[in-house]
């Protein structure tokens, strides 16, 4: 069976290989995709998801959403991993720059026309999924189910030594959205940060003659850069493609259902996940959440999704 889904993401590197792998996957049916602020600020990743579409131009475009800027601006993007413009510095030229509808607005019209069997997933931080259930908060219940790349259990965080990145950079939506009555299941930085891919990645991507390998051979060498300058690691993660494997191959997820809220306002702790984990545990459990992976089996599905995807277009 196609699995409808929705990609709420902030291009990004690993996103923009997430959403790569998505649009030439034959067990996904991708509705839309809705930018979100992160990375980089909204006009950028605004930007960089309509660069992205025009690069590998599927047979069948999603909808697109625009990100708005955030009430509260983070302190924290990532340009220092992704490159200024958030692509590894690639500053693909859009044709021109489309009138894009509110992701929040996509969003809410895609669940409604399909209650109860749309996944959306979460590649970013989690302002339009929380704007989208504040807006209409019947809408929680008709998402068939909302996968999150974010938090960290017991491991340290990205950004912070106590947060993940993409829950930091809005907790205040993250909260609500852990709280909100949807069945969902969260991917932490613990079990994304297992997967690790080394240099030899960039001699598997597709050729030249493909416009998934063209577009891939010129955003991912930035990332193992940056890796190594910045993060001090010979190879690199690509968090949000672990994610999107959490949708088409679970089998490779160990999940435990978990009690899980969102650290607000910590002075050292902001945006840090904190899970109830006592033995006599009082807060109900409201997600499930990825504790291990296999590791292997999830590098190759996240290979074979590349793979696909440069058969899908040859020139
Ligand atoms: C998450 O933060 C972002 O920088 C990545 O795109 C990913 O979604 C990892 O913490
Ligand atoms: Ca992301």
């Amino acid at each position: 069976m196609v699995r409808k889904v929705i990609l709420d993401v902030d291009p990004g590197i690993d996103d923009a290989v997430a959403i790569t792998m998505a649009l030439f996957d034959p067990r996904l049916e991708v509705l839309a995709l809705t930018a979100v602020s992160g990375n980089v600020a909204a006009s950028q990743v605004n930007r960089n998801l309509q660069a992205v579409v025009e690069q590998l131009d599927p047979p069948r475009w999603p909808r697109l959403g625009a990100a708005a800027e955030p009430e509260r601006r983070p302190d924290a993007d990532a340009r220092h991993i992704y490159g200024a413009d958030g692509l590894g510095n690639a500053n693909f030229p859009v044709a021109e720059l489309h009138h894009l509808h509110a992701s929040e607005k996509v969003l809410t019209d895609e669940l409604r026309g399909d209650p109860g069997n749309v996944t959306v997933l979460a590649l970013g931080p989690l302002t339009n999924v929380a704007a989208t259930f504040r807006r209409d908060p019947a809408l929680a219940g008709q998402v068939g189910h909302l996968v999150m790349m974010g938090g960290t259990i017991s491991g340290p965080g990205n950004v912070t030594p106590a947060a993940e990145f993409n829950i930091y950079c809005d907790p205040l939506s993250a909260r609500a959205v852990f709280r909100a009555p949807v069945t969902s299941t969260l991917v932490p930085l613990d079990v994304s940060s297992q997967v690790i891919f080394g240099y030899d990645l960039l001699d598997e991507l597709p050729p030249e003659n493909t416009r998934a390998g063209r577009f891939l051979r010129r955003i991912l060498p930035h990332a193992f850069r940056t890796h190594r300058q910045v993060l001090g690691t010979e190879g690199i993660h690509l968090h949000d493609c672990v994610a999107l494997v959490a949708v088409t191959n679970p089998e490779l997820f160990q999940l435990e259902r978990m009690a899980a809220d969102v650290e607000t306002a910590g002075e050292l702790t902001l945006g840090a996940t904190v899970f109830d984990r006592r033995p006599n545990r009082v807060w109900r459990p409201n997600l499930y959440v990825a504790v291990d992976v296999d590791v292997e089996g999830v590098k190759d599905s996240i290979l074979r999704g590349i793979k696909q995807a440069g058969e899908a277009t040859r020139d």
